[in-house]
Order: structure tokens, then sequence, then C-alpha cells
């Protein structure tokens, strides 16, 4: 499981910061894994409104964010931590958010479904100086609306007015224990899932829909990942092409070895389609073979065939799981 916090403000050690680490050390604590983007010293250019991603579904500047949006997709859960600079969150967070209209372009303007969107949950971290009654809401405002772009509900904030100086948010009453608390609270049912990575050989067709598919379905009680033995450069584009006939969005997938996806932690089920490797690299792992033909460099008919099968062993595999 991911946890991805996203750190806005650009003072080092600044209270947002030691928030956010408290968020986050316990996540990774409790077993999940995190990446806690530091977004004040990345290279985000603000959206120039070229209006490329409505038109062709993805962002042309090519700066820091392009490793953001896949960080983004794969999130179980994404932490927005800022101060509050005039009532909103910095530039730097802004500049990222506004960028996050490529995805809320494949969403709303090619209709396209994430197949994370379902359970990925968005929660916000803010400190501010003054008392103001209203110091969060617009900051609150533009991240219902940033988590609704990105795929993520809204699950709610922590947020601490008069904390000013550097390292004061450390000596108020509650502020780190409520972040730990809260770490833990949306961090235990995703540890819960079980673990299924499924494997073929160049993971560019058949187990990146079969893991689609499964996060699609059941993100909820299946924690999913693909893998190939022999991993090709780029997912097969006939294959994101008849996902995209589901309204099933793949973009910012890239195939992965069998041992960059064990990094992910052990799985407790392996399915493969064409490549025994995964097994002999976990052994003892209970696994499946699906007798599912390589789709690769054959007709879309034969690509589509092929996803309606996995969609059908996919369902079959959850109903089993969840009985
Ligand atoms: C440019 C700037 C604008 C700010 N605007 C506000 C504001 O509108 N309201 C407020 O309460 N605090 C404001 N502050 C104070 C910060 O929110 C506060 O010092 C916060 O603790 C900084 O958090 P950090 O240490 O994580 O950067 C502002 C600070 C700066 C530098």
């Amino acid at each position: 499981m991911f946890v991805l916090g996203l750190q806005g403000s650009p003072r080092i050690k600044g209270n947002t910061s030691v928030l956010l680490s408290s968020f986050l050390t316990e996540a990774e604590r409790l077993g999940a894994h995190t990446q806690n983007l530091d977004v004040a010293r990345m290279n985000i250019t603000p959206c120039q409104e070229c209006g490329t991603c409505e038109k062709k579904g993805f962002c042309p500047i090519d700066d820091d964010m392009q490793q953001v949006y896949p960080l983004l997709r794969q999130a179980d859960i994404i932490v927005m931590a800022t101060p509050i600079f005039f009532y909103g969150p910095t530039a730097q967070m802004k500049a990222l958010i506004d960028r996050s209209q490529a995805l809320w372009s494949l969403r709303y303007v090619f209709r396209l479904m994430d197949p994370g969107r379902k359970w990925r949950q968005g929660f916000l971290l803010s400190v501010g100086a003054t008392k103001g009654k209203n110091l969060f809401e617009g900051t609150t405002l533009m991240a219902k609306y940033f988590f609704d772009a990105v795929g993520a509900s809204f699950d709610g904030s922590l947020t601490y007015r008069q904390i000013e100086r550097p390292g004061e948010i450390a000596k108020h009453p509650t502020a780190l224990k409520d972040a730990k608390e809260k770490a833990g609270s949306l961090v235990t049912p995703f540890l819960n899932r079980k673990k299924i990575l499924f494997v073929c050989t160049e993971n560019a067709c058949r187990s990146q829909m079969a893991s689609a598919f499964t996060r699609y379905h059941a993100g909820d009680e299946i924690e999913v990942e693909s893998a190939g033995s022999a991993p090709a450069e780029e997912i097969n584009p006939l294959m994101e092409e008849v996902m995209r006939e589901k309204s099933i969005d793949m973009a910012f997938r890239k195939p992965k070895s069998i041992e960059e996806a064990a990094h992910s932690g052990t799985p407790e089920l392996i399915i493969s389609m064409g490549c025994e490797e995964a097994c002999l690299l976990f052994p003892g792992v209970a696994n499946e073979d699906w007798s599912v033909p390589d789709p690769a460099g054959k007709p879309i008919e034969l690509m589509r065939r092929i996803r309606e099968e996995i969609e059908e062993r996919v369902k079959r595999l959850i109903g089993q799981i969840s009985n």
C-alpha cells in the first residue's frame, strides 16, 4: 500500500513538514510504503493554459510534474500538506494543483476511469499563523477539488491556527499525535487487503489488464501488483485502446520487472500468464496459472477477446476471495 505526501512549504523543517512527517512516519511504521515529495523544491511550472490536456489527454510541459502524475495514480492515500499563504496554499503547491488539470481532463473530458479512483483517499494537513475563523476555507475547498481531479475522495483535514515560527507545531498539545492517529485510521484498512501479483512476460498487456481490472473492481479488498519476466519499454498501445473502450484509463503505467514488484512486499498469491519466474522468486507462495495467450502483435479482435477473458477471470477470483 502506498501513501504519497505532498509537502508544500518552502521552509526547511517548517511546521508543515514536521506535521506531515509525523503522519508518514506512522504510516511507514504500520507497514505502508510512503513517499514524501518536497513540492516547494521541485521544478513544477505553473499551468500555461495551452489546452493540450483537454485535447489530447496529457500535459506537454516536460518538468518534474511528469514524475508526479504516475505517483498520484499509484497512491492509495494522498496527503496534501501546506501552510496558509494569503488564505490559500503556497504558490508551489498551487502550481502542482493546477497541473493536475491533465488528470481532470482524462476523467471529465475523455470520460475515462482510473482503476484506483473508487478507493483512493485524500487528506489535508495545514497550519496558519492567525486565529481567523475562515483561515482554512479557501485551502479546504481547493483540496476537495484537487482530490476530485486526481481521483481521490476527500477524507477530511487536520488544521492548526496560531502556528507561526519554525518548530512551533511540535509544541502544540495534540497536533503531532493527531496526525499519527489519523495515519493509523486511514492506513490500517488498506494494509488488511490480500496481496496479489499478476505476471506475464512483458508486463505490457495481460498482467496490466488483470491488475487494472482487479483494482477497479476490488481495490478495497485486494492490493494488486503486476510485473513481467522481460518487461517491455512501454505498455502496449493496442491494449490501452481496448481498455479505453471499457472507459478504463491505463495512463502513466510502466512495465516493471518481478524484482521491482517485489519491493512492494511478498504477495500472498501469484497469478502467472506464461511466466514461471515469479514463483521462483517467491518460493512457497500460492500460485495459479491462467493459460491466456499473449495478444501482443496480434489483431485488435484478439486483444478484445483476451480483455474479456481476463475480466471474467478477475471477477471469478474476486468472488472466491470475498467468500
Ligand atoms: C507569504 C506568506 C503568507 C502568509 N499568509 C498567511 C495568512 O494569510 N494567514 C495566516 O494565518 N498565516 C499566514 N502566513 C503564516 C504561515 O502560514 C505560518 O507561519 C506557518 O506556520 C508557516 O508554516 P511552515 O513552517 O510549514 O512554512 C503567511 C506566511 C507567509 C510567508
